[in-house]
């Protein structure tokens, strides 16, 4: 199908201008003024709205094994749910057991996500380390488009990696030119602040950020990236949540080392008071990882997304029920970790950054879609208008009105954090490699027209980190003056 969109206003992360764009065989063929086109082209009237490429999140838990269920969401529903809001591409997870072969965990990923509606692609996760770990790492950068592995700090006794796994896995990172990213949170504190509360007689969701405080994250935050720094790896932060880490990531950009972090929409707008909800099931629907903050911390993250020390925005979409959430009725650690989002994330964004000021509309491009296509090596095939892109797109309509509600959300998932909540700026039309997904409240996704994305190694970038580490900082150690 090709597809002209004529009267916009295309936003980049760089630019704004006035142009038609013409979408064929899936691809951006031309921009320009006054696009002329004959047959069988849909002609879509984008006057008053803004031309945007379309959403990535970088960090989604489609149809999730964990905590001893699965996460509700399809990576049909999800994907068809994201497009629904505006989202194009999700960079889903790969999480093999402990012992389990990284390859075969990887196959059968691949296999859930051939439902896929939109484009999608896998960072995969190191829960354990020997030689064959090492090697299917390699497996994954050279044959599979794999260019990010991903550390989970916590969940001790499950998925967490220790200290000796990250520093082999970072190590491997560097070798291959992918990018080592952490979940950072203290496993090991969590773990013994979970068992004080219960000890203590606190089993309800309030327990939840009890035992995860601001403090764990941000342990675990300068840990990694001070092991980051060691080894001269880049190093991408997860689900920034608090000050606390934010601070770690902010320090260590100022020294000149390459930290890149993630905010999460429902880390920017919600704050802890949920957990002390009177209704538990309200209270157990927010239980995610890291928690949700006291308030103060939104705020700081807002200035984190400004001043360009985080550079995406994500949502962490890993749903479940009411159903599920109540094995945890008689223990918050047993609530299983996770809260939907895919579908609101880019109008929240507006609504809080943009509509307040906070963002520019290029700045909001660059948080929703450019900043993740460059990290995870995609742009400008994804998260760019640009002739010869994915015709990825989203026809944004500045004065659009929803009230977000789990009562009418595409999301396959019982709850909604952002739960009545208007948002001015939502999706009129979304193309995924050019076929309108979304069109003006009806979704048209086709289960299965999603394509997996390789993500290619970044050498060039590694070869400039590892000369800017030649450069001595004023207070590093000479590690060769120490061997002699
Ligand atoms: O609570 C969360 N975030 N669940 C999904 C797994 C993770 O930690 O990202
Ligand atoms: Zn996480
Ligand atoms: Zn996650």
């Amino acid at each position: 199908m090709s597809v002209l969109i004529k009267n916009g206003t295309i936003v980049t992360a760089e630019e704004t201008y006035r142009a038609d764009l013409l979408s064929e065989n899936g691809l951006i063929s031309e921009i320009g003024e006054n696009l002329q086109v004959s047959g069988k082209t849909r002609i879509i009237d984008a006057a008053g709205h803004y031309v945007m490429p379309g959403g990535i999140d970088p960090h989604t838990h489609m149809e999730l094994p964990f905590m001893g269920t699965v996460a509700s969401e399809s990576f049909y529903t999800g994907t068809a749910a994201g497009a629904a809001g505006g989202t194009t591409m999700i960079i889903d997870f790969v999480i093999p057991d402990p012992q389990e072969n990284l390859l075969s965990a990887y196959r059968k990923w691949r296999g859930w996500a051939e439902k896929a509606a939109t484009d999608y692609s896998f960072h995969v996760a190191v829960t354990w380390w020997d030689e064959s770990v090492y090697h299917d790492m390699g497996v994954l950068v050279k044959e599979h488009g794999v260019n990010s592995f991903k550390h989970f700090m916590a969940y001790k006794n499950a998925i967490m990696a220790t200290d000796e796994t990250l520093v082999n896995s970072f190590s491997r990172c560097l070798e291959l030119g992918a990018i080592p990213t952490v979940h950072a949170e203290n496993g090991e504190l969590v773990y013994f602040l979970q068992e004080e509360m219960k000890k203590k007689g606190i089993l309800g969701p309030e327990g939840h950020p009890l035992s995860r405080p601001p403090e764990v994250e941000g342990e675990a935050a300068n840990r990694a990236i001070r092991i980051a720094q060691t080894l001269n790896v880049p190093i991408y932060v997860v689900h920034v949540s608090c000050q606390e880490s934010l601070e770690a990531i902010t320090r260590a950009r100022n020294e000149g080392q390459r930290v890149y972090g993630e905010v999460l929409a429902g880390h920017l707008e919600i704050d802890d008071s949920v957990y002390r909800h009177k209704d538990w099931e309200y209270a157990a629907a927010h239980v995610m990882s890291p928690p949700f903050r006291p308030k103060g911390h939104q705020e700081i993250l807002w200035r984190g997304l400004q001043s360009g020390n985080l550079q995406t925005t994500a949502t962490d979409h890993c749903c479940f029920c009411a159903d599920q959430k109540a094995a945890g009725r008689e223990d918050f650690s047993k609530i299983p970790n996770g809260t939907a989002g895919i579908e609101d994330r880019m109008a929240v964004l507006w609504d809080s950054g943009v509509n307040t000021g906070r963002l520019t509309k290029n700045e909001f491009v660059a948080a929703t879609s450019t900043n993740a296509a460059r990290i995870f090596n995609i742009y400008p095939r994804k998260g760019a208008i640009q002739v010869g892109a994915d015709a990825d797109i989203v026809v944004w309509n500045p004065e659009g009105e929803r009230t977000i509600s789990a009562k009418t959300h595409h999301q396959n998932v019982d709850f909604n954090i952002f739960e009545g909540r208007t948002v001015r700026g939502i999706p009129a039309y979304t193309l995924s490699r050019g076929q309108v997904v979304w069109d003006k409240g009806e979704l048209h996704a086709v289960e299965g027209a999603g394509r997996y994305i390789d993500r290619p190694a970044f050498n060039p970038v590694y070869e400039a980190v590892n000369k800017a580490a030649e450069l001595k900082r004023p207070h590093a150690v000479d590690r060769t003056e120490q061997k002699g």
